[in-house]
């Protein structure tokens, strides 16, 4: 991953810019082009070779300010074709499922990769993510939204097309994290896959799935520290004397549930 810091914006890399106002445009550093706004063009060869947080004037004068995008900000612009965990859930799973770095990682379905980047980020250059999906096309958008955002290119990062329902080839996992629209249907494989202290963590857009998941879990007699979450973030506009919620929020999204795996009697 791009450390930030001390390097200096190269073409190829992706840059968010914002504007007088705050508002913000992400784009992809190339020598000759031209990104442009009504308060005047910014030329890319203006912000290669600068430090993150440079500021440059557009052809009105205008100041705006390029800095290096968070994660969040690029997974929320990146392609997708499916739906992606939010950050405020993967923020979550990450939290509550105890990733950490040098772990090797399970994750299905891989779908167009946002959580695939939160989890490399979370094990580092030490651990490790394999990556199940039943898609071709999905496996390619999610490797080509990894690719962009992570520089250079993770040689720990292994995708596999393969559907999880019928087994888990690989073993010796520290985490399974699943988003998949039956996980409880993997629940007999990871018990074999993931190591005892291990977390099973499975993000559900449904509380119907996340009750159907939990029951599952804890028929096997398998696992404890069973919790599923529903994650509300609210964000506030503070302005003077204008101070209150932000008027829009994302009401819903999904449950973050988690699971331990402990030992047999
Ligand atoms: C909601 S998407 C995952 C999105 C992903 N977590 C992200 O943040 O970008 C669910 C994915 O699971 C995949 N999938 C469904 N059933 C599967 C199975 N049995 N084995 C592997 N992948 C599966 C789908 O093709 C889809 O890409």
């Amino acid at each position: 991953m791009q450390a930030g810091g001390a390097a200096r914006f190269v073409p190829g890399e992706m840059a968010l810019v914002l504007d007088p106002t705050g508002k913000r445009y992400l784009i992809c550093l190339a020598d000759q082009d031209t990104l442009h706004h009504h308060l005047g063009t910014v030329q890319h060869a203006d912000i290669i070779g600068q430090l993150d947080g440079a500021r440059v004037r557009s052809s009105q004068g205008r100041v705006f300010t390029v800095v290096r995008p968070r994660l969040i900000d690029a997974i929320l612009e990146m392609p997708r074709k499916s739906g992606i965990v939010y950050p405020k859930d993967a923020a979550h799973l990450l939290a509550w499922a105890d990733v950490a770095p040098g772990q090797r990682v399970l994750e299905s379905g891989v779908g167009s990769g946002a959580l695939t980047l939160a989890l490399l980020r979370a094990v580092g250059e030490r651990g490790q993510v394999i990556g199940y999906e039943v898609r071709s096309d999905f496996l390619e958008l999610a490797l080509s939204n990894v690719h962009a955002q992570a520089n250079p290119r993770p040689t720990n990062l292994l995708l596999r097309e393969h559907d999880i329902y019928t087994g888990i080839p690989d073993q010796d996992f520290d985490r399974v994290v699943l988003d998949l629209p039956e996980p409880w249907r993997v629940v007999p494989h990871v018990r074999a896959a993931l190591k005892p202290g291990g977390w099973l963590a499975a993000y559900t857009p449904s509380i119907v799935q996340a009750g159907h998941l939990v029951e599952t879990v804890r028929a096997t007699g398998r696992f404890v520290q069973i919790e599923t979450n529903e994650v509300l973030l609210r964000g506030w506009h503070i302005q003077g004397q204008a101070v209150r919620p932000e008027h829009e929020m994302v009401g819903h999204t999904g449950f973050v549930n988690v699971a331990r795996l402990v030992g047999e009697l």
